[in-house]
């Protein structure tokens, strides 16, 4: 696993624009995973400038966000649909109908997470795999604990991941607790993975992804079998490597 350290969050955040953006120059029309959460919202600014001088072409592009809620509908403003609109999509290029979230109110999200599956499957496969990581080392919504072989799907979130992502929640509305996630098999699948990582509250699962055994008690570990994954963390997520 290759692991960049990046000075300061901003750093983090341009050297991952520019990661994404050269995949995209390399092979416009890419897969890529995208995740939520606060870590990718300063990248996700800089991929919109880029594309609006004119840098960026997102058109040909397919995205398949990592996890969505279940029980939450698109238009809900606590979905990842949302967040994404808000964030990204609203405002580059990339076109609406290359742009994939497992459908948070599926009657059947079991059936759901194997149609989003085959959707990936459609699309050719992931080319980049965009992760952040819990402080618990979780990856997507794989919790500790979940197997490596697994598949998109409905998951139960731990109550650890729900306080963290109810401080990011966009209102005061309780989260679900179950989530669709992509597989840690989906993921390892994807052809080449950028984790990104920033802050203290990172530091011990970064460490732990990093330098510690391949372990479903650490999701994010299971990165250390991957021919093309890269640690791209600030100096504060990496203060705990040896
Ligand atoms: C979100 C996702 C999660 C987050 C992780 C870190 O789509 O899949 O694994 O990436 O919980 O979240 P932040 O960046 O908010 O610390």
């Amino acid at each position: 696993m290759k692991l960049v350290v990046a000075p300061d969050y901003e750093t983090l955040t341009e050297l991952a624009a520019d990661f994404i953006a050269e995949t995209v120059a390399d092979k416009p029309d890419a897969v890529l995973a995208l995740p939520t959460g606060s870590t990718p919202l300063g990248a996700y600014r800089r991929l919109i400038l880029k594309a609006r001088h004119g840098h960026l072409d997102l058109s040909r592009v397919t995205t398949f966000n990592l996890d969505e809620y279940v029980g939450v509908g698109l238009r809900d403003p606590l979905s990842y649909h949302a967040y994404m609109t808000e964030h990204l999509f609203s405002q580059v290029n990339v076109d609406p109908a290359r742009i994939h979230l497992p459908d948070g109110l599926a009657p059947d999200p079991e059936a759901e997470g194997r149609r989003y599956e085959a959707e990936i499957t459609r699309a050719g496969g992931i080319d980049l795999a965009v992760l952040g990581i819990g402080a618990n080392g979780h990856i997507g919504f794989n919790e500790p604990g979940g197997p490596f072989e697994s598949r998109t799907r409905p998951v139960r979130l731990s109550a650890e991941t729900i306080v963290a992502m109810q401080a990011e929640a966009p209102s005061e509305g309780r989260l679900p607790v179950t989530a669709l996630t992509l597989g840690i098999a989906t993921i390892m699948e994807a052809r080449q993975v950028l984790l990104l990582a920033a802050g203290p509250e990172k530091a011990e699962a970064v460490a732990r992804a990093l330098q510690g055994p391949v372990d479903v008690a650490v999701p994010a570990s299971v990165l250390q079998r991957h021919p093309r994954a890269t640690f791209l963390v600030d100096r504060e997520a990496a203060s705990r490597l040896k």
